[in-house]
């Protein structure tokens, strides 16, 4: 027990909210803390009435905590902090500027596309590599996009997982530069968080609580979100996740996977019969909200088999009839591996209908909700059920700085963030990044019964974090 105690308390204090002793130092108050304290008190962006987590009880405690000399400081208001994010947990080093007033003033994607293409999916080395190679340059260029120097920064957002950790390094370390040189606070950022909070950049009006599914390459997920850093895991996948399917299935019918699988199912799908092919729906018999794509993959494969395509011959050198029954197995694989997802959308908006009856929206986000057959589908659903879907445009659901910096902002203005970093850190220096990393704590009615996987020794969740430093105020 004293055990993980211990390891839990580790984890607040690196989970970025704000170091008492620090704050109520004058001597070490910055000029980042000032802009904070004074801004942070005329946020908008935090109007839940629901929430447990209120804004305005969680800065009165900051400011007992800090000098009466500063209150009479000119207020920067929160429309004004200006937040670099940076994004590089799996194979896209991204960086963006984005106000507090969710203007996006620039953003920098430099995708590892050929790499990919190449090696036919993510080797986790040579995508390390390839993200220490560029972001120097990639985090230059947003900032000269923006028209902008270090110096205009408030703070510096960065995920720290879950992800690759040799990948997810290169963009602590980068951040941790330029927070520790130029004297910024550091907020470090759930991934999936960050794809689920972009939809509130884009939808100002989205308010806590609501559900999103977050569909990417590595990632199946359903959640009811509370409010910031509170949520609920209504489903997961319990082997592979819907993106990886779209890569998989572009792979072996020959697809060029250049932009991912994804986008050239898509293509091809609008060629073909999606009846064609009876592929059967996942977890059909298991009532939950939990997703599983492993088996449909079996049956992409064997039909492949069964048709003799061949995919080293490139989809571009097939024959017209060869064509054709790619693109039938693209178009039949979409329908199903989409007919999947409502199924499970359709259970877990009733769940959480029951949980938090005032729910009026399903964000849906990650990389493959930037699929327009996805979309159509899903919108379905939502209007069955009275609700609005909010889907952010296909450059911010597939990965993206701007989602990191969003998500840095909704952060540091409710005191989640670390101080500046020393300036010459250690080249070795242990950087705390979590590539196992979950978002919320399970439904407990919804765990599914059909769970094959072992459960690995994970770090707590966002949200477990979150609660358990609210205690502690
Ligand atoms: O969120 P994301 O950019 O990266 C991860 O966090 O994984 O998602 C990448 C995934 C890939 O599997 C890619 O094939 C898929 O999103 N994707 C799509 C589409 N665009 C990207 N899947 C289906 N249709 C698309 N148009
Ligand atoms: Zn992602």
């Amino acid at each position: 027990m004293a055990s993980s105690v211990s390891t839990l308390s580790f984890a607040f204090s690196r989970l970025n909210f704000i170091p008492k002793p620090l704050l109520s130092s004058p001597l070490k108050t910055l000029k980042w803390q000032k802009q904070l304290l004074l801004t942070a008190r005329h946020s908008p962006l935090f109007s839940s009435p629901s929430s447990s987590f209120s804004l305005s009880s969680h800065f009165s405690t900051i400011r007992n905590c800090i000098s009466p000399k500063y209150n009479n400081e000119k207020a920067i208001p929160v429309e004004d902090l200006v937040v670099l994010g940076i994004e590089t947990s799996c194979d896209d080093t991204a960086a963006a500027v984005v106000r507090g007033n969710g203007e996006i003033l620039s953003q920098v994607v430099s995708s590892q596309a050929d790499l990919l293409a190449r090696n036919g999916g993510v080797d986790p080395k040579m995508a390390g590599e390839a993200h220490s190679q560029v972001i120097d340059q990639v985090v230059q260029e947003t900032l000269d996009k923006a028209n902008l120097t270090e110096k205009d920064l408030s703070a510096v957002a960065v995920t720290i997982g879950p992800g690759l950790s040799i990948c997810l390094r290169v963009g602590v370390q980068k951040a941790r530069k330029v927070a520790g040189r130029f004297n910024l606070p550091i907020i470090s950022v759930h991934h999936m968080e960050a794809h689920t909070l972009v939809a509130r950049l884009i939808e100002k009006n989205l308010q806590f609580p609501f559900v999103a599914l977050l569909i990417s390459g590595g990632h199946n997920l359903l959640i009811l979100a509370h409010d910031l850093g509170q949520y609920t895991q209504l489903g997961t996948t319990i082997d592979d996740a819907i993106g990886e399917a779209f890569d998989k299935t572009a792979k072996w019918l020959g697809l060029d996977m250049r932009r991912s699988g994804g986008p050239a199912i898509e293509e091809l799908a609008g060629e073909g019969n999606a009846e064609s092919v009876r592929f059967s729906i996942p977890m059909k018999q298991h009532k939950d909200c939990n997703f599983s794509y492993a088996g449909l993959k079996t049956q992409v494969k064997l039909a492949i088999a069964s048709k003799n395509i061949d995919a080293t011959i490139p989809i571009s050198c097939a024959s017209s009839q060869d064509r054709s029954s790619r693109a039938d197995i693209a178009a039949s694989f979409q329908r199903v591996a989409v007919l999947h997802l409502e199924e499970r959308c359709q259970r877990a908006i009733e769940w959480a209908l029951k949980i938090e009856p005032s729910i009026k929206s399903l964000v849906v986000s990650g990389g493959v909700a930037s699929n327009q057959y996805v979309r159509a589908r899903l919108n379905q659903i939502v209007k069955n059920n009275g609700l609005q879907l909010v889907c952010p445009p296909p450059s911010l659901c597939t990965d993206n700085g701007v989602m990191v910096a969003w998500t840095g902002i909704e952060q540091f203005v409710v005191g989640r963030y670390d101080p500046p970093p020393p300036v010459n850190e250690p080249e070795d220096f242990v950087y705390d990044v979590r590539p196992r990393w979950p978002l919320g704590e399970e439904y407990a009615e919804g765990r599914s019964k059909a769970r094959s996987l072992r459960r690995v020794r994970i770090y707590p969740s966002l949200t477990s974090l979150v609660q358990a430093s609210l205690q502690q105020q």
